[in-house]
């Protein structure tokens, strides 16, 4: 649970909406939160999605766990703890983007279910998409692009998950793909056939 610490704030409202700024974008917010294994291709399908919708003439921005890690969430570890801050801030940010009416992918493992609920209930029903990446176990450590599943079989690093730290399935997500089976330029057209059916962005023949 978060401790509220600041006292003494006021929310202020601005004078453009979200549904202003969606009209001037002709695309409404949303948020596509990819979840799976480290090496399940989350971040490769996410920055595939985004170079499709930017083609397509949307604004799309992907924040990814490795990369917010660099800066953001910085003082972050992988203790659940952690774990649980890391998806927290990244689910006010998502909100801040969603708002803005930028489509949105995040690429975490998120292995939480409690975790990723709070993302889907801050960014709110309706504009959030739960994309798991179910890649086989064996698929994502024979990838190993970082060479980590090595390390942790090797006992270099300890709480790595899918090895020894848990991994939560998403029980109705919006969305799975296996990447061992569906490019990511597959994957990134079923995503953006998605988001027409929610009327997040026109047809391609509009
Ligand atoms: S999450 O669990 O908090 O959602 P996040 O997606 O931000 O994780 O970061 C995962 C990335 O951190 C992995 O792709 C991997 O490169 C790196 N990493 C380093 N240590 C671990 C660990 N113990 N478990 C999982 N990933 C780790």
């Amino acid at each position: 649970m978060t401790k509220i610490k600041a006292t003494n704030i006021t929310w202020h409202e601005g004078h453009v909406s979200r549904e202003e700024r969606e009209e001037l974008l002709d695309q409404r917010g949303a948020l596509i939160w990819f979840t799976g294994l480290s090496g399940s291709g989350k971040s490769t399908v996410a920055y595939t999605l985004e170079h499709a919708l930017v083609q397509r003439g949307h604004l799309a921005y992907v924040l990814d766990g490795d990369n917010i890690r660099h800066g953001l969430n910085k003082n972050l570890g992988f203790s659940a703890e952690d774990r649980e801050e890391n998806i927290r801030r990244i689910g006010e940010v998502g909100k801040l983007f969603v708002d803005a009416g930028i489509i949105t992918a995040t690429a975490f493992i998120s292995p939480y279910r409690a975790d990723r609920q709070i993302a889907r209930e801050t960014v709110g029903e309706g504009s959030f998409f739960e994309v798991f990446c179910d890649t086989p176990f064996d698929v994502c450590e024979e990838r190993d692009p970082k060479g980590l599943y090595k390390k942790a079989r090797a006992g270099e690093l300890k709480g790595f998950t899918g090895i020894d730290d848990p991994y939560e399935a998403p029980e109705n997500p919006e969305l799975i793909i296996d990447t061992s089976k569906v490019s990511p330029q597959e994957a990134a057209v079923t995503i953006c056939g998605l988001l027409e059916s929610a009327g997040k962005i026109p047809e391609l023949n509009d």
